[in-house]
């Protein structure tokens, strides 16, 4: 059942969420009396799908490192993934330092305090666009998060799917027309806390809301049910096989081992993985031709001694490594292999075990990478 939207009913409780919110907001590091605008922008841009508790060290990290726009519009693509490594959806590292770059030439490294300049930059949407305007300059202009989506559909009992282009509509119509002027900033935040402590998606904390009187949902009895999303699709799953292929240097002694450097665009774009293919059956079979196919690489056949070559090839099961990527799951056979010939493949790098770590990768990669490296 959705209860008619009233503007009136809640509009009295913004001042009770205020001062809730001042009471009880969380003291994190990008939270200070007049935030930097670049501060807030990139701790908005990590906050995207990833929790408050796991942005902390990397906002903290990056802003050593990166500590102004100019700073990070300077630094290669190559540091800035290896930062973001771990944080995953990495095409908004990619997106920020593409933005930093624009800030930098066009407007004096300051980001604008104008929303057409802002909602053009690289990975600004609606939502971080409401984020920055609001917390970093003031302008009365709402945000939708995942928290704040929440609150609303409880608060007013919506049951359209939050994730549909009518349930949206109404959400964003609803965080607009409550946006109390002069506070957006704080009212937005106040909105995100009370998502991610007390009004969370299950069980939320009703008894301790100061906005429990006037929830539509819990009166109603339907906090539980809201928000509604639409059926979720199954998502495929998919099996791989990667070569772990090391070679010794005799002078100085030490190892390298094969990567290879994804395109520069789509999932984990520019990142390094080890040589690896979709395969259908067994992984330890399907290996050398799926190395074969993707990176036209030769695994040595086995020899077993006194015998002739056989058809075999020698690889050894390192390790199985799994990773659910939003549309997708994947499972990653990982063996150590070795190299018959190598025709030239313009992706592909030897690199010492020493330097593994500055080669940023995807989660899946840097497991297969520590089994090698222990
Ligand atoms: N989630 C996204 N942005 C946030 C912010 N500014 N404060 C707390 N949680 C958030």
């Amino acid at each position: 059942m959705t209860s008619r939207i009233s503007s009136r009913s809640f509009d009295p409780a913004q001042d009770k969420l205020l001062s809730w919110y001042r009471d009880n907001k969380r003291t994190l590091p990008w939270r200070v009396d007049n935030p930097d605008p670049y501060m807030v922008w990139v701790s908005e841009i990590m906050l995207q799908q990833t929790r408050v508790e796991t942005v902390i060290p990397y906002f903290e990290k990056w802003m050593r490192l990166f500590p102004n726009i100019r700073a990070l519009a300077n630094a290669s693509e190559r540091d800035v993934l290896n930062i973001w490594e771990g944080l995953g959806y990495y095409s908004r590292a990619r997106n920020l330092h593409k933005a930093a770059k624009i800030v930098a030439d066009q407007y004096d490294g300051k980001l604008p305090r104008d929303l057409d300049a802002l909602r053009k930059l690289p990975g600004i949407g609606r939502y971080t666009l409401g984020a920055i305007a609001s917390i970093a300059f003031g302008m009365d202009v709402p945000a939708l998060d995942g928290n704040i989506r929440r609150v609303y559909a409880r608060l007013f009992d919506i049951s359209e799917p939050a994730d549909s282009p009518a349930g949206e509509k109404i959400l964003w119509k609803l965080a607009e027309t409550h946006l109390p002027r002069g506070q957006a900033g704080d009212f937005n935040q106040a909105l995100m806390d009370l998502g991610a402590t007390l009004c969370v998606p299950k069980n939320p904390r009703c008894l301790i809301c100061p906005l429990m009187k006037i929830c539509k949902a819990r009166i109603n009895g339907t906090q539980n049910q809201r928000p509604v999303m639409k059926p979720k699709r199954d998502v495929p799953q998919y099996v791989h096989a990667a070569g772990v292929i090391v070679r010794r240097i005799a002078n100085p002694p030490y190892e390298e081992v094969l990567l290879a450097q994804r395109p520069s665009k789509g999932l984990l774009a520019g990142m390094w993985e080890f040589p690896n293919g979709r395969v259908n059956g067994d992984p330890s079979k399907r290996l050398a031709k799926a190395l074969k196919t993707g990176y036209n690489l030769n695994l040595r056949a086995e020899r077993r001694d006194g015998a002739r070559p056989s058809r075999r090839r020698s690889a050894k099961l390192l390790g199985i490594v799994q990773h659910a990527y939003t549309h997708f799951k994947v499972t990653v056979h990982a063996f150590q292999c070795e190299l018959g010939s190598m025709p030239r493949h313009g992706n592909l790098k030897w690199v010492s075990l020493k330097e593994l770590d500055d080669y940023p990768m995807g989660k899946i990669d840097r497991q297969i990478a520590k089994m090698i490296k222990n």
